[in-house]
């Protein structure tokens, strides 16, 4: 771990821009990225946050195909509403840029062509997946098939998702073409490979030997197993369309593969950003008093401990992470978030239910972090987390400081009188609190630094609770001086100390106490000794604002109830259609008298669940049916219901009513019946053929 770093480059993984991003991306990568780069701006800290879109590769080509669109038209769509989320969370990027834009080809190109021109690729003609209907190789996510590490059936050609492992497509077993279906052949074409086999001694020293210590145990187990299976040369080009042409003669048709350049798209992030801001990107990202940190998801481990870093090493100039804190999964009410399966809470819809409690969301996925196993989140937690303690603990030190100041003393802040052994302690403790804070932070630790920040409003809360300044201020008005004085910087403290974790509270705040100090004092006031007080005395505070409300029960169960109809419009996409049945002749059919009909009465079959016992217009006559769809429908509700009925069914004997013919149903995505209606225009007994 490289002690006191001259400046700090902070990434955090490019989305794919093939769809929004959700809750899971914000707990496993924004959230805590956007928390480390605040905390280190509060300390005054030269920051480069970086982020941008991951516009290349199959998802994205996929997604073009499926829509109907064309991949420039997904990219630009989807780029636009995660910037819009990333915006709306504060996620503090220095800069968001694109790998779809002119100064990423450029980088990814020229690094490429280092690495070509230093003779770091091996260059080979092979025989890779290709599926000929398509005309077309299949590589990635355009390839299926059973993985050879775990037997999941649905992996990718590049990556399993379920077991981590990095595979290349003709390591699947059973592949099969996500774009038409069919079992793909062998072509042969020509690619140009990384030899992943000759960084394995690189590797092991720097990863298992000088990061043993400081590495998360997840991410050093993931790396290890992999170098203990043995590293092989890894193709870092694609015969596909969409993506960076491939820099070199003799290339045409040919892509970078999208995991070689957006990695790059870090670095060429960075320049974007340093070209804006008139700085130099090189220190950011070639010098060793630079400390760099890649938050990722645990899906990307790989990619950021073992190809990125041999990519940087085989290029020669470039520094490597410092650390790569990767995150396990959140699930969403026990089960995997998904995309696909529209499993997930998205930021922009969960702000249009809930604007303004963007402070909470973040709150309540630091809380509950993945930082050392996959974790859930339900709707309940998240509103137990908001009522029990952003609102009765947080909300509510807040408040009572404020209204007790105004009430006592027009808001302006009291001189405190000497301090008793209570405020000498309780003031000793909160000035514990932001190097507890830092070294949790510091260590990727940010659900443990949250309790903390929580502990010192605990602190305030049960100052006051002892304290009791509201049954001395009759007797004793100058000892509650003291007493809301030292709230008071408790309150301040809590201002400053929020800021990276809820940092739209924090503003509120800070305006609700009318401190603005400048980054120098904070700093000297985070380095404790150096500054007792940071609310000074005389300050005119504002009036209480309410910092957090409570959410109410009907608002967790319509979310919950989203849930539930996105179960089951999936379960309606999942139901396979039943094999047809033998086939019949005409004659066959022609047997079937089938006619329009209507319901003129209906009731209850006495003791029967499912029986109703229907009369029936066919047309021909006035008919007893007795139908099974009384879990379906209410007697009273199918009056005047048109229907299709079979009136030449041999009459049957149920409960002792006989049945004369059917009534045609179907059942619905949820197994609820429907009936097979005719047009409401079709008057009765018409034959149906
Ligand atoms: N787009 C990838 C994903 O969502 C992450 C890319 S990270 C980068 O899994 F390093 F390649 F930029
Ligand atoms: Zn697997």
């Amino acid at each position: 771990m490289l002690q006191n770093p001259k400046r700090y480059t902070i990434t955090a993984a490019l989305p794919y821009t093939n769809g929004p991003i959700h809750i899971g991306h914000l707990a496993g990568v924004y959230v805590p990225s956007d928390i480390y780069s605040r905390y280190l701006r509060l300390l005054g800290k030269d920051v480069a946050f970086i982020c941008g879109s991951d516009e290349h590769g199959v998802a994205i080509s996929m997604k073009a195909k499926k829509e109907g669109i064309t991949p420039q038209e997904v990219i630009d769509k989807y780029d636009g509403i995660i910037r819009k989320s990333f915006l709306d969370f504060g996620i503090s990027f220095d800069n968001y840029s694109r790998t779809s834009s002119q100064i990423h080809h450029d980088t990814a190109s020229e690094f490429f062509r280092k690495l070509y021109n230093d003779g770091k690729f091996i260059e080979e003609v092979t025989e890779q997946l290709y599926d000929a209907k398509a005309n077309q190789f299949l590589a990635d996510r355009f390839v299926v098939g059973t993985c050879p590490k775990c037997g999941n059936e649905e992996a990718y050609g590049d990556q399993c998702e379920r077991c981590g492992s990095t595979l290349n497509a003709t390591d699947l077993i059973n592949p099969k073409s996500t774009i038409t279906g069919d079992t793909p052949v062998l072509k042969s074409t020509k690619h140009w490979f990384l030899p992943l086999d000759q960084y394995d001694a690189f590797l092991k020293e720097w990863i298992l030997k000088d990061h043993a210590k400081d590495w998360k145990t997840n991410v050093l187990g993931q790396v290890k197993s992999w170098l203990d299976d043995g590293l092989k040369p890894r193709a870092v080009t694609r015969d596909l369309d969409w993506g960076i042409p491939v820099p070199v003669e003799g290339a045409v048709g040919k892509v970078l593969y999208v995991w070689f350049d957006a990695p790059i798209g870090y670095i060429s992030s960075t320049k974007e950003w340093a070209k804006r801001e008139g700085k130099d990107w090189e220190p950011y990202w070639k010098s060793a008093d630079t400390k760099l940190v890649h938050f990722i998801g645990k899906d990307n481990i790989v990619f950021h401990c073992v190809i990125f870093p041999a990519m940087l090493k085989a290029e020669g100039s470039y520094i490597l992470p410092d650390n790569v804190p990767a995150n396990e999964f959140l699930n969403l009410e026990g089960n995997k978030l998904s995309t696909s399966k529209n499993w997930a809470v998205w930021l922009h819809e969960y702000l249009e239910d809930f604007p303004d409690k963007q402070d909470v969301l973040r709150y309540a996925l630091t809380s509950n972090a993945p930082e050392t196993k996959d974790n859930d989140f339900t709707w309940k937690d998240f509103q137990a987390r908001n009522n029990n303690e952003l609102v009765a603990v947080f909300g509510n030190f807040i408040n009572r400081v404020v209204v007790l100041t105004n009430k006592y003393y027009d808001g302006l802040v009291p001189e405190p009188e000497a301090f008793s052994e209570v405020d000498v302690q309780t003031l000793s403790e909160m000035h514990a609190y932001p190097a507890v804070i830092s070294s949790s932070v510091e260590r990727y630790r940010f659900r443990e630094a949250l309790v903390e920040l929580m502990n010192l409003a605990r602190l305030g809360n049960k100052y006051l609770a002892d304290e009791e300044p509201w049954k001395l201020i009759k007797e004793n008005p100058e000892r509650v001086k003291t007493q809301m004085y030292i709230a008071l910087q408790i309150a301040t403290a809590l201002a400053i100390l929020s800021e990276p974790f809820l940092p739209f509270t924090s503003a509120k705040l800070k305006k609700m106490l009318n401190v603005h100090p400048s980054p120098e004092a904070v700093i000297d006031w985070l380095e404790v000794s150096k500054a007792e007080q940071i609310l000074a005395p005389g300050t005119k505070i504002g009036v209480a604002e309410l910092l957090f409300a409570k959410i109410e029960d009907e608002e967790i169960q319509r979310q919950i109830d989203k849930l539930e109809a996105t179960k089951t419009a999936n379960k309606a996409e999942n139901k396979k259609a039943e094999p047809q049945k033998d086939l019949i002749q005409f004659e066959d059919f022609a047997k079937m008298d089938l006619r329009t009909g209507t319901i003129i009465e209906a009731e209850k079959m006495p003791k029967a669940n499912k029986l109703l016992v229907l009369k029936v217009d066919t047309g021909i006559d006035i008919r007893t049916i007795v139908s099974g769809i009384a879990e379906s429908f209410s007697p009273e509700g199918i009056i005047g219901q048109k229907v299709t009925v079979l009136v030449n069914l041999a009459p049957r004997n149920l409960r002792g009513v006989e049945s004369q013919g059917m009534i045609l149903m179907a059942a619905n995505a949820a197994g609820k019946l429907v009936f097979v209606n005719p047009d409401a225009e079709v008057p009765n007994g018409e034959t149906i053929n």
